[in-house]
This record gives structure tokens, C-alpha cells and sequence, in this order.
């Protein structure tokens, strides 16, 4: 999760999370190195004083640079569509998880075994265990097994919500009366934080999500206890 001075993105959990990451970094050495060249272009243009009084056009420099910003383009636009296909693809999910979006919590479904179905609400500050986090921490966490490919089903009772794990590279609107889908991979055991991101009521900020990574063994262990209550 995210702590103190983390501006950045945070640590990747999953294959699609760790490319955006490396499309996220080669967009913006692109960026650097045009916003460097103009600077140093409009810098340059104060200490100029060449002056041809009698320049009309150039055909030849206008077709290159009109050309050669559109070459320099198609290297952010091709990869940026791959990520979006590869984000696309569903790879014969194991597991689907429902995450359905309320005024101000998330419930969940996990249609697979024979509807196991839960509340998840934040933990209130003055409820709050020593080492909880604060505004981020649920009573009901999301337990999915690590290893595995996930399918998740996004929707919503009342307003639009957005069901997001930024270490996941998950990001999917809840839309009443729509079902959205999207999956995942988790590639390690451990804690991923997520916050609805859609502004959705004046609890907005107080519904967070909780996804509980564990090795497949225990995941089973988890369904099979919670199968008959
Ligand atoms: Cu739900 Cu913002």
C-alpha cells in the first residue's frame, strides 16, 4: 500500500500492474525528452538575432516537423493499445468474484460456490485496531487466492462507483443496472488497499476495499468453511 512520500505508483501485485508501469515510465521519458528539446528551443530563441526579412514558407522544414512529432507519437500510441487489448483479455478465469457498489460500502459475491455473499464496511476511526490504517482497513475483507486468474464482475444498487486496487492495476466502474467485468493475476500473498474512485455521495472517501491474497490452499480452506453458513 501506499505510505508516506510514495507519490509514485505503488509497487505492482500483478502482471497488467507492472506493465502499465513500464508503458507509464517510457511515456514520460518520451515527455522528457520533448519538453528538454522545446525548452531548450524557446530558450535559445531569446539570444537569437539572425533575422531573414525576406522568408514567406518552407515547404521542406514544415513537413518535417509536422511529420516527425506524428512518427514520435506512433511510439506512445502502438504500445498504449497493446496494454489496453492485453487489459481486455480474460484468461480463463478460476475464480469470479461479484463486487457490487452501495451508498457507502461494497458487498460481495462469489457465485462459484454456492453464493457466499458479505458486507464490507470501513472500520471507524474509534473502532480502529492499533495497528489498523486509517479510512482504509475493513471489517470484511476480499480473500482471493494468489496464483490464480480472477474474474471480477463490477456493479452498483444506487449511484456509480469504481471498484479500484492501484497495486493491481484494477480499475472498473460500477454502474447501476450494467455488470462490468475485468480480471486480474495476484502474484503475491499480502494486503492490497483500494478506494472507490467514482465521487459518489458524501461518504465517498469511506468506502474503501481490502483484497486478501492467500495461497490457493487456504482460499480453499476459507470457501469451505463459509460454504454453509
Ligand atoms: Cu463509492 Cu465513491
Amino acid at each position: 500500500m501506499s505510505t508516506w512520500a510514495n507519490l509514485g505508483l505503488q509497487d505492482s501485485a500483478s502482471p497488467l500492474m507492472e506493465q502499465l508501469i513500464f508503458f507509464h515510465d517510457h511515456a514520460l521519458l518520451i515527455l522528457v525528452m520533448i519538453t528538454v528539446l522545446v525548452g531548450y528551443l524557446m530558450f535559445m530563441l531569446f539570444f537569437n538575432s539572425y533575422i531573414n526579412r525576406f522568408l514567406l514558407h518552407g515547404q521542406l522544414i514544415e513537413m518535417i516537423w509536422t511529420i516527425l512529432p506524428a512518427i514520435i507519437l506512433l511510439f506512445i500510441a502502438l504500445p498504449s493499445l497493446r496494454l489496453l487489448y492485453l487489459l481486455d483479455e480474460i484468461n480463463e478465469p478460476s475464480v469470479t468474484l461479484k463486487s457490487i457498489g452501495h451508498q457507502w460500502y461494497w458487498s460481495y459475491e462469489y457465485s462459484d460456490f454456492n453464493n457466499i455473499e458479505f458486507d464490507s464496511y470501513m472500520i471507524p476511526t474509534n473502532e480502529l485496531a492499533t495497528d489498523g490504517f486509517r479510512l482504509l482497513d475493513v471489517d470484511n475483507r476480499v480473500i482471493l487466492p494468489m496464483n490464480s486468474q480472477i474474474r471480477i464482475l463490477v456493479t452498483a444498487a444506487d449511484v456509480i462507483h469504481s471498484w479500484t486496487i492501484p497495486a493491481l492495476g484494477v480499475k472498473v466502474d460500477g454502474t447501476p443496472g450494467r455488470l462490468n467485468q475485468t480480471n486480474f493475476f495476484i502474484n503475491r500473498p499480502g494486503l492490497f488497499y483500494g478506494q472507490c474512485s467514482e465521487i459518489c455521495g458524501a461518504n465517498h472517501s469511506f468506502m474503501p476495499i481490502v483484497i486478501e491474497s492467500v495461497p490457493v490452499n487456504y482460499f480453499i480452506k476459507w470457501i469451505s468453511n463459509n460454504v454453509n453458513s
